[in-house]
């Protein structure tokens, strides 16, 4: 996934594009580049590596007021000076930067070479670029929508052209664009992040749309030129919810929001005294919803292991079938959808391409499909049939850690929203969002745990392999544990139910080995507590994650991390924090890039 920014108006650009694609580098960071135009020319400057290393290159008192900029995450082609973007056609007159994956790239390539057009960079955007080029006679727009009919893929583009100077030419498929709107002057940007700086006014561009910008006009029209009318609407997040707030990290910042975050999420959809949830966003279609026989739940990574923590939940509350489905898996299975399918897809970005081809893949077999979705406007979002967002926040960090225990809130709110329609007593439903209510307030509590959290990753960064066991709803959250070790401190890990132990696993524990076991009051709780014996007995090292007040597990567990007690189907909410925190500083250890990790993007928008 990559980052893309342009600007036209009456403001120097390159200021503008610089704080834009700082905002944007979380996206992706492997190469960086801006194109300033004016009626001169094009003016290009690109290089690998980090922003700040192209920030070093770049003129600080260009003039311009009309460019575009792009942090990149690579796709076709290393990352190298000559594979950044943007890229430019043969005359130089034309720039693209583009955010997907054009996928007959090769076959356009060879037309286009035997056409006389040379190479330099091995990157399909070049293609892009260049095709564009061929087609120009002088009308930009015209150009980009002749050359888009020959694409197949996903892109996010923006286009400059120096005999255009004031132009902007914009195109979505597959990767989002969204436009803010000033005074006299609009930003093109792949997310808010780096728009609202200077407005929260914006434009969503959708899929199959191209948008025509210029410092005082944007007009919308899908690619066959048919215009679309445009909705200028109100970006929920401010300024400060996107910047750190005085934390080392984004992650640390988002660990600690979780309350917070928690409390917005609930807020207004829960009615203690009346026992029942309101969630607007389902209503239009909840009698379907209500009769429902059967659910899928798809997703990807964390966003999949609170899908997981959903299955649960929807089979114990709803007592409807539930399975949960990988996104990449279920959209080329030849799934069956029959009546009364429900199609859940979670995704905190709503941009996730697996996820969105999951949900289109389901549509299409008639299902109702709902999203649980973090990005208001985001393509998963607007392409589901009901939702519910988790209104947590912008999540800049790429480990997800206020979007799984959003998602997993969401998920339970959805469930008793179901239940309470279906089979749930009044009492049960009053009870449980009793208990649900309690969390954010449970969390501020449980973050001193940072302290012990902190001593585990110091006593074990060293060891190369760790091992987590959970079972019933904590199964799910020894996986999304694992996950969080893996993709920030590189350290293996791998997240097992903990009665799966003995069926091979076990061959794997050395003497000293940390093995994470989430060993909470439950009905499951004796038999953890065997798996614990099993691996203490062959020189594991246990590190417990128990309710308070347990005072059996101590006797067990080389180091303890007490978690509030609460109903046994809302502990994923508490016992994922030291998780979140053990991985946190095990990479701040391992001295990893805790909020950019290596190969890593925030949100996966290839396949
Ligand atoms: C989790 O920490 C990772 N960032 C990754 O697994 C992520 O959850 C996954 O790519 C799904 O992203 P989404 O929720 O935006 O769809």
């Amino acid at each position: 996934m990559c980052g893309i920014v342009g600007y036209v108006g009456s403001r120097p650009a390159l200021p503008i594009l610089v704080e834009g694609l700082r905002r944007l580098e979380y996206r992706g960071y492997d190469s960086a580049g801006v194109a300033l135009v004016d009626e001169t020319g094009v003016s290009v400057t690109k290089t690998a590596g980090r922003f700040h290393v192209l920030e070093q290159l770049l003129d600080a008192n260009a003039a311009h007021t009309h460019g575009i900029g792009h942090t990149r995450w690579a796709t076709h082609g290393a990352p190298t000076n000559i594979n950044a973007h943007p890229h430019t056609d043969c005359s130089g007159r034309i720039a693209v930067i583009h955010n997907g994956i054009i996928e007959n790239d090769r076959a356009l390539r060879t037309y286009l070479e035997q056409q006389g057009v040379s190479f330099r960079s091995e990157t399909d955007t070049e293609v892009l670029a260049q095709l564009i080029g061929k087609f120009y006679e002088g009308d930009l727009e015209q150009a980009v929508r002749r050359a888009l009919r020959d694409v197949s893929g996903t892109y996010g583009i923006a286009v400059v052209c120096s005999d255009e100077p004031d132009v902007i030419v914009a195109a979505r498929k597959g990767s989002p664009l969204i436009i803010g709107v000033g005074k006299g002057e609009h930003i093109l940007a792949s997310d808010a992040a780096a728009i609202l700086a200077h407005t929260t006014q914006v434009v969503y561009v959708d899929d199959g749309e191209m948008a025509h910008i210029t410092p005082d006009t944007l007009r919308l029209t899908t690619l066959d030129a048919i215009p679309v009318p445009q909705k200028v609407e109100e970006v929920e997040w401010s300024l400060e919810q996107i910047e750190l707030a005085g934390y080392e990290h984004f992650m640390l910042k988002e660990i600690f929001e979780q309350p917070d975050a928690l409390e917005n999420c609930l807020r207004g959809r829960i009615d203690l005294r009346a026992g029942t949830v309101h969630l607007g966003g389902l209503e239009e279609r909840s009698r379907e919803l209500i009769r429902t026989k059967r659910i899928i739940l798809t997703a990807c990574g964390t966003a999949w292991h609170a899908a997981l923590v959903g299955e649960y939940l929807f089979e114990e509350l709803v007592r409807v079938p539930t399975e949960t489905e990988y996104a990449s898996e279920f959209r080329y299975r030849n799934p069956i959808i029959d009546d009364g399918t429900v199609v859940i897809a979670v995704s905190q970005s709503g941009e996730t391409t697996d996820t969105q081809a999951a949900l289109r893949e389901a549509k299409q077999r008639g299902a109702l499909v709902l999203g649980v979705v973090n990005v208001v406007g985001s393509t998963i979002a607007r392409e589901t049939d009901i939702g519910v967002y988790l209104h947590v926040g912008p999540e800049i960090g790429v480990a997800s850690t206020k979007a799984f225990t959003g998602q997993v809130a969401v998920l339970a709110l959805i469930a008793c929203y179901l239940g309470r329609r279906k089979h749930m007593s009044p009492a049960a439903a009053t009870q449980f969002i009793t208990a649900l209510s309690k969390i954010p307030e449970q969390m501020r509590g449980l973050l001193n745990v940072a302290a012990e959290a902190k001593e585990v990753a110091e006593k074990y960064v060293e060891r190369n392999n760790w091992l987590y066991l959970g079972r019933g709803y904590d199964y799910p959250v020894a996986l999304e544990g694992a996950l969080k070790l893996k993709e920030i401190s590189y350290i293996h890990a791998e997240g097992l139910p903990a009665a799966e132990m003995k069926h091979g696993p076990i061959a794997l524990i050395t003497e000293g080995m940390p093995v994470v076991c989430i060993a909470t009051a439950g009905s499951q709780y004796e038999k953890i507590l065997s798996n614990v014996s099993e691996v203490r007995s062959r020189g594991g090292s246990i590190v417990a994650i128990a309710t308070e007040g347990d005072d059996k597990i101590g006797l067990l567990a080389d180091h303890v991390l007490y978690v509030p007690d609460t109903l046994e189907s809302l502990q994923p909410l508490l016992t994922v924090i030291p998780l979140q925190l053990i991985a946190y500083h095990a990479a701040v250890l391992r001295g990893c890039n805790v909020d950019k990790p290596r190969n890593l993007a925030k949100s996966v928008t290839v396949e």
